[in-house]
């Protein structure tokens, strides 16, 4: 039968070995918990690098390790350690990820690097050649694996592959910069459809095909030899259900058994009805504006005074990509700024930010979702941002305000939040004031609008239009020969 290959670099799950035995733990981040709903319906095989590195893995658990995968419908690639720091920390997450979100000045140049990233998105490529029938449909994930599409496409002329882009891409003058830009625009250029978040991102590419390839473009059409390779923007959902069912459970568990986190929301939440909480959640991530969103609470705090003790920060911040200096140095800082603002602001029945620096549980999400009034994300670039659509979609009853960056992919869906540019703290203090004093009636008509539009463009339909788009266009691909 034919089937669908998933690849990215990261699977459903990581693996961790600990004495001895292997334990699964769900990946974080929006690929992996949006394409994990897709994956678990269908007949596709997704693979991928399982987190470890071969020198981590044990003289013979490596069969064990293919079992606890193939649970997951997943295969793996085997990546040495050096190839993860050249290919994931080099590459990927010191050249690529900072500068496809504007970050320049992080960004570095290896020759050293590029060279293991093609020879990684070479091994991932030799992957999919392995398992891949004639008429089985390749679906490509992201930037750590940009030249897969030219390389499998070299050895099967006529598979369909897909490609999807989960972050921005940038300008043509911020992609211009990057030493390797037309191999890695050759590289995409394998695929017979190549998807984005929004219109955005996928104007920003076409223009940089037409001015550094000098390829012929026609709307979203390019002609590459005897190949036509369309390039659409199909915004990724969630699994609405999913998150609406956990919040309607949890609502209807309130007398049940509750969380230890949920029993302490609930208790503060007793001790003065009227406090609200803030809520923010993202990986660890300069792109995400944790440090901003901190300096921007104490600038609400000192503007409006009223507020002390009366509203709560809570900084769900998930570990991510801790050998990279940046971030590391972005843990250093965001520790220091809360230690500072609790210092400065805390009393002895009130402190303003809680802070979890760890990855939650998804029950214990639901739980954070369903407690706060008020869901707060600056992020200073994101391609999508799906904890934004996660929030509203936990809001049984519609209550509940989504202050969001203009910056965020997903701001482009949700026009009904109140949209922020995180560099203004001027006005992300009075939205702040805004949302806490916003009319009970206002939030659920907003928040009605933005249900009915996540539930019907949930992640489903997102992987069902990319795949018919796909189909469609390898249909036309051959009639153009
Ligand atoms: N998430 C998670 N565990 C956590 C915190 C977050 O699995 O402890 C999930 C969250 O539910 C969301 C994803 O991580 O689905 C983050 O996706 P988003 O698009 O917001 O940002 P990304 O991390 O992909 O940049
Ligand atoms: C973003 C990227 C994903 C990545 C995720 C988590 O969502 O688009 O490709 O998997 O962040 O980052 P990590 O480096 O842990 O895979």
């Amino acid at each position: 039968m034919d089937k669908t290959i998933i690849i990215s670099n990261r699977l459903p799950v990581q693996l961790q070995i600990d004495n001895g035995s292997i334990t699964a733990i769900p990946s974080v981040g929006g690929l992996a918990t949006g394409m994990k709903s897709v994956h678990s319906g269908g007949d596709s095989l997704w693979i991928g690098w399982s987190g470890l590195t071969d020198e981590e893995i044990p003289d013979g658990l490596a069969p064990e390790i293919d079992k606890a995968l193939a649970k997951h419908g997943s295969s793996k690639v085997n990546l040495t350690s050096e190839e993860v720091d050249g290919f994931y920390y080099g590459f990927s997450n010191r050249t690529i990820w900072p500068l496809f979100h504007y970050f320049l000045e992080y960004s570095e140049f290896e020759l050293q690097s590029w060279e293991t990233y093609k020879a990684v998105n070479q091994k991932f490529a030799d992957a999919i050649l392995k398992v891949a029938g004639q008429n089985d449909t390749i679906w490509v994930h992201d930037y750590q694996l940009m030249l897969v599409p030219q390389m499998v496409r070299e050895k099967r002329p006529n598979i369909s592959i897909g490609f999807f882009l989960h972050i921005p891409f940038p300008s043509y003058e911020i992609f211009r910069t990057m030493p390797w830009r037309k191999e890695v625009l050759m590289g995409l250029l394998g695929s017979d459809l190549i998807g984005f978040h929004t219109y955005d991102y996928e104007r920003h590419f076409l223009s940089s095909v037409r001015r550094l390839l000098g390829l012929e473009v026609s709307f979203n059409d390019i002609y590459l030899e005897d190949r036509v390779i369309k390039v659409d923007s199909f915004p990724m959902g969630i699994d609405y259900k999913k998150f609406s069912e956990a919040a309607k459970k949890h609502d209807e568990n309130k007398t049940g058994e509750r969380s230890e986190l949920q029993r302490r929301l609930d208790m503060h939440k007793e001790s003065d009805p009227e406090a609200k909480f803030f809520l923010s959640i993202d990986r660890l991530d300069y792109s995400k504006g944790i440090a901003k969103r901190l300096n921007a609470f104490e600038y609400f705090l000192t503007k409006y005074p009223q507020y002390k003790e009366k509203v709560r920060l809570i900084v769900l911040a998930v570990p991510s990509r801790s050998n990279v200096p940046q971030y590391q140095l972005l843990k250093k800082e965001i520790d220091e700024l809360v230690g500072r603002i609790n210092g400065e602001f805390s009393t002895v029945s009130w402190t303003p930010i809680w802070y979890f620096y760890r990855s939650m549980p998804f029950e214990n999400l639901i739980d954070l979702y369903t407690s706060s009034d008020i869901a707060w994300l600056t992020p200073i670039r994101d391609g999508m941002n799906l904890v934004a659509k996660e929030y509203i979609a936990t809001r049984t009853d519609k209550t509940g305000v989504l202050i969001l960056s203009e910056m965020a992919g997903s701001a482009n869906e949700m026009n009904e939040a109140l949209l922020i540019n995180p560099n203004n703290f001027e006005e992300i203090a009075d939205t702040l004031y805004e949302a806490i004093n916003m009319p009970v009636e206002e939030q659920k008509a907003r928040n009605a609008i933005l249900q009915k539009r996540l539930e019907r463009y949930n992640v489903e339909k997102w992987a069902n239009d990319f795949m018919t788009s796909l189909k469609n266009q390898k249909l036309i691909d051959h009639s153009y020969k």
